[in-house]
């Protein structure tokens, strides 16, 4: 593809703040008229071509046969602008009723310029940084001919073994949905039907992330009050962002795969949210209901996926096979072929595409200084310091050489995380090219990587980079895993470091010299060895094509980190499901329980005084959800609230101060927990309400605020409605889901 760069010299990133998508809804009658006049001229196998998805193959040959006949609404997989332009020329130009196509592509963290995967981006906490890159992503691959991405993915994932946990923004229902809704806005934009908006998909609908195992496409079992409670919601927050697609999710869940779920599809999807876009399948996950065994072959396919409520089958070309034959016999009605073209006419109208269906070949904005610098941002703040012992970080002045050693400090490739079809390596800025050209001859750099990739077993090459680091001041070790290693179909039983990797670490260690480490993953690793034998652990996920500088700036203290864990990391694979807002059950464990060691021998068998944890784990996390160091220390206290008795229209002001009581600026991430003391059901121990980004300078204090409707408090009750019940509640407002003073408040009826 013949790109010519041209860079917006200083692209404005739109201020996108709250404003409320303005993608017509329903009620633009213009386009509902041009969407009933177009749909009563077409044929029935028309109708149902607009319900096929293919993806691109070389041939555009074979491609334009099917253009031409109508049997094609949309292709994935296409990013060549000139072929884009052709395909859609074929169908504006050459079919019956010149249908434009819907070109759509994985746009999950970037096009071009990749930001950290999600998950990482999920650790800054910050709706503002996340809407910024989806909308550089979009303004990148629309300027292709890309106008649907299938993202954001807001699947809750509370098992890292779960490859796709990298995908989503972790175990959090409020942080999803927050995060959610902000990368729907990015992606869409202010106007659907602008040139550089995408249509968002989110995905998987629904409860994917809860996969048995935590192993990919396995069957889950997630009961309805916790599907509306944890699952649902953030699906919701991203249907009220003016969402236009959503996608299907491979599981079966309670035995019925989402594919042909209607109670999700319709009930939920449709009727009580009231969403007008288009459903699509996942890929083949409609076929794959025969190894569900929830259909019988490709007709029953066909007839459960559309009478549930899909609109557009992805390559699985059951709907193009079955459709006609389907309305013949009556089991399925051509109304309800009609509504989904409705709704997929309703979207191309509303991005434009009948008006404006070319893209510009020769103009692409790609890699734009700002939208590198966006990326870098992104990386600094989804960083996380797990770990800082006797402030070893920031590295100061007097370390006059460092060892990079390990993996993933030049490792371009890697550092870019799962989902990434469209950037490039070779623009990838990795921490060892951007340590050398921060330090010029200021810093002596020993690079040794040791091991040539993550999984590589190889003690020499450990030997090596341990006698090399044994020269440096400070060893900067670089591990964790290569993108392959999460993603989709990419889950792991055993999450500890692979290949020696964890030698390595235990190695270095063992110069005496201090390691920091750090973390390049795609999920959650069971660290606690090299967390204990390194004196820091920063944990930057996959930070994309920017990595490197915003690691080398968070090392040599040019930035501060400030991201917190948005997921649970579990000591080890054993403790998992492991999360915060987990319930209290009969016998909370008092984490002052007598471990696996310490039980002595023929010790008495007794069913008194028993809690629930691990007799060789205990009860915590290695990490809990919330949690991230600074390189300064943050105080709370003084929280008040604006009343401790409340109706339920009552909104709840919580005030506290936070000061930074350390020698260096820094950003906190104050979050805002509720415990729902006693409810009809049992209710979680805590559910964060909000966050907020502060910063502060040395010594600076400053009031903040939370306002929480009451309302916020409703849940899904013993009854299966949505209602906030009266009663005592506890609160925190704190640094991490596991600290902060509690007080209380009422609820009154
Ligand atoms: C994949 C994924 C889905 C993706 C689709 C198209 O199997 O499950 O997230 O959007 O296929 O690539």
């Amino acid at each position: 593809m013949k790109v010519i760069k041209v860079f917006f010299a200083g692209l404005l990133l739109l201020p996108l703040t709250s404003c409320v998508q303005e993608t017509t809804k329903k009620g633009d009658e213009a386009i509902e008229r041009k969407v009933e006049s177009i749909l009563s001229r077409m044929t029935l196998e028309e109708k149902i071509g607009q319900m096929n998805q293919i993806s691109s193959y070389g041939n555009i040959g074979d491609m334009s046969n099917l253009i031409k006949k109508g049997e094609v609404g949309s292709i994935l997989n296409e990013v060549d602008p000139v072929r884009i332009n052709a395909l859609q020329r074929i169908a504006m130009e050459e079919s019956r009723l010149g249908i434009p196509l819907l070109m759509a592509r994985d746009v999950i963290h970037g096009f071009k310029t990749i930001f950290p995967i999600p998950l990482g981006q999920a650790a800054s906490f910050n709706p503002q940084i996340v809407k910024d890159g989806a909308r550089i992503a979009a303004i990148e691959a629309s300027s292709v001919g890309i106008r649907w991405t299938f993202a954001p993915m807001i699947d809750i994932a509370r098992d890292p073994r779960w490859g796709r946990i990298a995908e989503g923004c972790g175990e959090d229902t409020y942080l999803t949905s927050v995060m959610g809704a902000a990368m729907v806005e990015g992606f869409q934009g202010d106007s659907l039907n602008s040139p550089t908006s995408i249509a968002a998909c989110p995905k998987h609908f629904v409860g994917y992330g809860a996969a048995e195992g935590g192993r990919d496409y396995n069957s889950t079992f997630i009961p309805e009050r916790r599907l509306r409670n944890v699952y649902l919601p953030p699906f919701e927050a991203a249907v009220k962002a003016g969402a236009t697609t959503f996608m299907t999710s491979f599981n079966d869940n309670d035995g019925v795969p989402s594919t042909g779920n209607t109670f999700i599809l319709k009930d939920v999807l449709r009727r009580e949210w009231g969403f007008d876009g288009i459903v699509v399948s996942d890929w083949a996950s409609a076929s794959e209901m025969i190894n569900h065994g929830f259909a019988a072959d490709s007709k029953e396919v066909a007839m459960k996926s559309v009478n549930a409520g899909v609109d557009m089958e992805m390559v699985s070309y059951t709907f193009v096979k079955e459709l006609p034959g389907l309305i013949k016999e009556g089991k399925v009605k051509e109304s309800t072929v009609n509504d989904a073209v409705r709704n997929i006419l309703r979207i191309k109208y509303r991005l434009g595409l009948f008006d404006n269906p070319y893209v510009d070949e020769k103009q692409h904005v790609l890699y734009a200084p700002s939208h590198l610098e966006a990326a870098r941002q992104a990386a600094v703040e989804s960083a996380i310091l797990l770990k800082n012992d006797k402030d070893v970080l920031p590295l100061q002045a007097s370390v006059r050489t460092v060892a990079v050693v390990g993996p993933m400090a030049n490792a371009p490739y890697e550092q870019l995380g799962t989902w990434v079809f469209d950037g490039e390596k070779a623009r990838t800025q990795t921490p060892l090219s951007a340590i050398r050209e921060m330090l010029g001859d200021r810093v002596q750099v020993i690079y040794e990587p040791g091991l040539a990739y993550s999984r590589e077993k190889n003690p020499a090459g450990v030997a090596k980079a341990v006698a090399a680091a044994g020269r440096a001041d400070v060893i900067l070790a670089f591990v964790g895993e290569e993108s392959i290693l999460s993603g989709e179909a990419h889950c792991l039983a055993d999450l500890n470091l692979q290949g020696d990797q964890g030698t390595l670490i235990a190695a270095l260690a063992k110069t005496g010299k201090p390691v920091v480490t750090v973390v390049m993953a795609g999920r959650p690793l069971t660290i606690g060895k090299e967390v204990e034998v390194s004196a820091a652990v920063l944990y930057a996920f996959h930070p994309g094509t920017m990595g490197g500088p915003a690691i080398a700036d968070l090392l040599w203290g040019r930035a501060v980190p400030s991201g917190k864990t948005p997921v649970t990391f579990p000591k080890m694979v054993g403790q998992i499901p492991v999360y915060y807002a987990h319930n209290n059950t009969g016998r909370p464990a008092t984490r002052t329980e007598t471990l696996l060691n310490d039980i002595p021998v023929e010790a008495g068998q007794t069913s008194l005084g028993n809690t629930s944890f691990y007799m060789d784990a205990g009860f915590d996390p290695l990490f809990p959800f919330g949690y991230g160091l600074s390189y300064t220390t943050f105080e709370y206290s003084n929280v008040k609230l604006s009343s401790a008795t409340l109706k339920r229209e009552d909104v709840l002001t919580v005030t506290f101060d936070l000061e930074n009581t350390g020698r260096r600026e820094g950003t906190e991430i104050a979050q805002l927990y509720v415990q729902d003391k006693v409810g009809s059901v049992t209710r979680p121990v805590k559910e964060l309400k909000r966050f907020t980004r502060v910063t502060l300078k040395p010594g600076e204090k400053k009031n903040v605020s939370f306002e929480l409707p009451v309302s916020e408090l409703a849940f899904w009750n013993i009854d299966m409605a949505r209602v906030v019940e009266a009663g005592d509640f506890g609160l925190w407002v704190a640094a991490d889901s596991q600290s902060g003073e509690e007080v209380f408040f009422k609820v009154t009826d």
